[in-house]
């Protein structure tokens, strides 16, 4: 239960709504308890009048009993409305700020923590997480209220009439806490197991939709449904296990019950002889133990709710807990000048224990073009991910502008960025909108598109769509080819008018003529705009100032074109190589 304290803080921000509620829980209950009382007064007069007559007096009489049951009924019930409309109205305003409090702890947690966490397990947290502790919230804390007031209000009631009929009544209490507790802690250990296949369920589905492509067309629906179909199975027959106790639950609850009212009945029936109760003592004793029906039984639907929240605001705890390990601690401006260097920068991936970097050094200075030249996995992404602070180096320094990038602030640097990372990503939005994404007031006139489109050669792509730059792009849009991506991707960064651009092979999905005109005008766009370009093809770095040729997280060559051809090392080798496939 200690998880849930951390929702403490949002009760006291809305304390009053919380306040309210609990009154209007007790003057609603006041109404409820009167009506039980009524009745047995009435009994009781009707029992010992010798004033009712005639007809028209039995009827007067039914007229009044009907009309005051009626206005107690509406009291209770129109306390009841204004219960539910402040304790629930006060859940649904506490999920909404939690639902927003763990979104903005998500987008701070840093690149590692999404790598570590499935995409399946942070939306279960964000949205059936949430509604669990929203059960808690809502309908657990009015029911527990209710429970609490109703109980105590009618215990008092039973106890004036008769101390001894309320002792044998009661009697069957004990018992069914007892019952409620164990079988409570079943269902929790249940029901923490039914969110976990939950978990996996969406996982699988998610990974389905996304990767539908790539299933489609190796023929593996067959493979993937059975696979979601087991994972289904696990859920159902969890769930079942969970749906049979808590089945058990409510007839054991009826069952109890029904015996307090044989005893109320049956000892009620024998306390009468010496005159202990009155026969409208015993209505009423009927009446209430029945109204104890209801709380009783949400006492152990209660239980089962504040369990499932506990263990979820357990797992959301655990995420918002979690501290970002990159943190922006300087807020002060911050203006780029061009410079970079890394020295001996280390750098390990936690989760896999794969060291990407090692013992790395290079230096660029503004202005300037550094390519990055490598085998596939030789630490290249891993580079330019450290360069906007993706990931810290574990040790050696990252220098922007000779200052450590820790201390800078990295904020306001990132803003300086262009960056196009390897796996184009693009929202499913409009081309221009994907294009504005990256600018900070989103506002961009028209020829900016236009000229910015150009530089990257796309334009006349977007130009041969009917909707230009309105096209819609992804699941419900367009489905753009490789290379349009990539452009689109460049242009994007482009568009943020930035002093560093990074480009992370893309223009692999380019053909190498189209890439000599963009890679053109990226040399004429802007002075003293240093770049980093990673890539495959020497034809695409050929121009840099520097080249870097890493292998294994380490640099086995630097110099310029020229410098590198005379070594005749790797890089003249490929050089060698990719000039005859041409
Ligand atoms: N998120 C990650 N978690 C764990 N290991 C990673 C991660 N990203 C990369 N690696 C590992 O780090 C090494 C360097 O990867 P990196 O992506 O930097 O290579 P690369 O030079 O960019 O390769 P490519 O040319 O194929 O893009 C690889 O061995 C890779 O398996
Ligand atoms: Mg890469």
């Amino acid at each position: 239960m200690k998880s849930l304290q951390y929702l403490n803080k949002y009760f006291f921000k809305y304390k009053w709504r919380f306040l309210f509620g609990i009154l209007f829980t007790i003057i609603s209950n006041y109404f409820g308890v009167q009506m039980p009382l009524y009745v047995k007064s009435t009994v009781d007069d009707l029992m010992g009048s010798t004033t009712i007559s005639g007809y028209e007096d039995a009827l007067f009489l039914s007229y009044k009993i009907g009309g005051i049951y009626i206005l107690l009924s509406i009291g209770k019930g129109f306390f009841l409305f204004l219960m539910r409309q402040t304790i629930i109205v006060m859940s649904r305003f506490i999920e909404f700020d939690l639902k927003n409090e763990i979104y903005a702890h998500y987008q701070k947690l840093d690149l590692g923590f999404f790598k570590r966490n499935s995409t399946g397990d942070l939306m279960n947290r964000i949205s059936e997480d949430v509604s669990q502790v929203r059960m808690y919230l809502g309908p657990g804390i009015m029911y527990t209220i209710n429970l609490v007031v109703l109980s105590s209000m009618i215990i008092v009631q039973m106890v004036n009439i008769s101390p001894q009929l309320t002792l044998f009544v009661l009697m069957p209490l004990p018992l069914m806490s007892f019952l409620i507790y164990r079988v409570s802690s079943k269902m929790n250990t249940m029901s923490r197991k039914v969110q976990e296949e939950q978990s996996n369920l969406s996982t699988i589905s998610q990974e389905t939709f996304s990767g539908i492509r790539v299933i489609k067309a190796y023929n593996r629906e067959t493979e993937m449904g059975s696979k979601f179909e087991h994972a289904a199975n696990e859920y159902k027959n969890k769930s079942m296990k969970l749906v049979l106790v808590n089945a058990l639950f409510m007839p054991t609850i009826m069952f109890l019950i029904g015996i307090s009212t044989l005893i109320a009945i049956y000892m009620g029936g024998l306390m009468t002889y010496d005159k202990q109760i009155s026969l409208g003592g015993i209505v009423a004793f009927i009446f209430f133990v029945n109204n104890l029906t209801w709380p009783f039984a949400s006492l152990g639907w209660v239980t089962s709710i504040i369990q499932r929240a506990a263990a979820s605001q357990k797992r959301i705890s655990e995420f918002l807990e979690t501290e970002p390990t990159i943190v922006n601690t300087n807020h002060s401006d911050f203006d780029f000048k061009g410079g970079i260097e890394f020295k001996n920068v280390n750098f390990t991936y936690d989760n896999t224990g794969i060291q990407a970097l090692k013992n790395l050094s290079f230096k660029i200075k503004q202005g300037d073009t550094l390519a990055i030249i490598g085998k596939t996995g030789s630490g290249k992404s891993t580079i330019l991910d450290l360069i906007v602070r993706q990931f810290d180096a574990a040790s050696g320094s990252v220098l922007i502008d000779n200052k450590s990038i820790q201390s800078i602030n990295t904020d306001a640097f990132r803003e300086q960025c262009g960056v196009v990372p390897q796996d184009v990503f693009l929202f499913s939005d409009t081309i221009a909108n994907n294009l504005k994404f990256g600018v900070k007031d989103g506002e961009v006139s028209s020829e900016d598109l236009v000229k910015v489109t150009e530089l990257t050669h796309v334009y006349h792509n977007i130009d041969e769509f009917p909707d230009k730059f309105e096209t819609l792009l992804g699941e419900r849009g367009v489905n753009l080819s490789g290379g349009q991506k990539q452009r689109i991707s460049i242009s994007r960064a482009l568009l943020r008018n930035p002093s560093l651009l990074l480009l992370d092979d893309c223009l692999s999905a380019v053909d190498t003529e189209t890439e000599e005109i963009i890679l053109s005008n990226l040399r004429h766009l802007k002075q003293n705009l240093t770049t980093i370009i990673v890539s495959h093809r020497v034809s695409t770095i050929r121009n840099a100032n520097y080249i870097i040729v890493i292998d294994q997280g380490e640099v086995i060559e630097e110099g310029t074109h020229e410098t590198l051809l005379k070594s005749k090392g790797y890089y003249a080798e490929l050089y060698q190589k990719q000039l005859t496939e041409e």
